[in-house]
């Protein structure tokens, strides 16, 4: 697995570890930590490699004897970092993983983005158009990256017959996520809420989006890596549960203290620099994965949000 120390993949790692599966986490430590998978270092099934993605011969290597590359590793959307190492992580990486799978004969399971349907119409389904914004608009950078990457999974599929599924994930979110806006709202609002600071918001806060819980989001990965009809296939996965971002800030509130409401601050997406540009709407349309998968969400937001803010108590930074 690639970016197997990060938040998402060391939840996978768990997962599969638990399921008996022998692991080879694959990570640079760029933006994932020792400490999400320290306890899966003793397990004689578990082995972890500090590499980069974008060196090939390396990843090859780590590619032999097995069966399925989950490729995880990734930079995202840059709000405040640069753009080309987004690119070059994300269309590098991508395509060494690719090759290194037609070499060594595994199926990958790419991780892809909702961020890709871009300023579409929500409920986003997998058959729709993407509309990215503007090239001279840094963020899309990422979608962009993402959409060649889809592209790249496709063709080695279709022409070189690597087996592929392209998981399009949601925003998630649970323990062990980034403490930045790297790890998304969320992340910055728990531990803005907890210290008593002010809540960072950008835009104005009408903006929507959808919270899948890490734990159902890992379910639905392991469901199309061992279903043959996800091959070949885009499926969006995430929950359905909708909710604008100021309303996330203030359920999380409440969550930690009902007695007060935390204080706003509203920032500009002028002041990014690069050109900002927020998606108004994002959610997802979960048929195809209910139906390929039996995919279903189950964790409420506020019962999610709950373990999440429990883990952010018991780690602070
Ligand atoms: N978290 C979300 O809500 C979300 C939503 C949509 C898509 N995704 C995708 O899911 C994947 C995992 O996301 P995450 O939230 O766990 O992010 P993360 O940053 O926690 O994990 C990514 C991991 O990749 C590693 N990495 C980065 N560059 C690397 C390189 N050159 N070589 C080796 N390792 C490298 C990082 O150190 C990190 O551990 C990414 O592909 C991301 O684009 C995540």
């Amino acid at each position: 697995m690639t970016g197997g120390a990060g938040f998402i993949g060391s939840h996978l790692c768990d997962s599969l570890v638990e399921k008996g599966y022998t692991v080879r986490c694959y990570d640079d430590l760029s933006f994932g930590s020792i400490r999400n998978i320290e306890h899966l270092i003793q397990n004689a099934g578990f082995r972890f490699l500090q590499e980069d993605v974008c060196d090939f011969s390396t990843l090859n290597d780590a590619s032999r004897d097995v069966s399925i590359i989950f490729h995880l590793a990734a930079r995202k959307i840059p709000r405040y970092g640069d753009a080309l190492t987004t690119l070059k992580v994300n269309n590098e990486g991508t395509r060494n993983v690719f090759e290194a799978a037609a070499v060594n004969r595994c199926k990958v399971l790419l991780a892809s983005t909702s961020d890709v349907y871009g300023k579409g119409n929500p409920p986003f389904k997998e058959s729709d158009d993407l509309l990215l914004g503007r090239s001279d608009i840094r963020r899309w950078s990422y979608a962009a990256s993402k959409v060649f990457d889809e592209h790249l999974a496709l063709a080695y599929h279709d022409e070189k017959k690597v087996p592929t599924a392209i998981l399009r994930f949601f925003g998630t979110y649970g323990p062990r996520h980034h403490r930045s806006w790297w790890g998304g709202p969320q992340s910055v609002f728990i531990d803005q809420i907890l210290n008593n600071e002010e809540v960072t918001v950008h835009g104005d806060g009408s903006q929507t989006r959808s919270f899948t819980y890490v734990d159902d989001l890992i379910s639905g990965i392991i469901a199309a890596s061992e279903n043959k009809e996800a091959e070949g296939e885009i499926i969006n996965l995430g929950s359905d549960e909708e909710i604008t971002i100021l309303d996330l800030a203030k359920l999380i509130g409440r969550i930690i203290d009902k007695s007060k409401e935390p204080k706003f601050k509203f920032i500009r997406y002028e002041s990014f620099g690069g050109g900002y540009e927020d998606v108004k709407r994002r959610i997802p349309d979960l048929s195809k994965a209910k139906r390929i998968l039996g995919y279903e969400w189950r964790m409420r937001l506020t019962d999610g949000l709950s373990k999440t803010i429990e883990w952010h108590r018991n780690n602070p930074t």
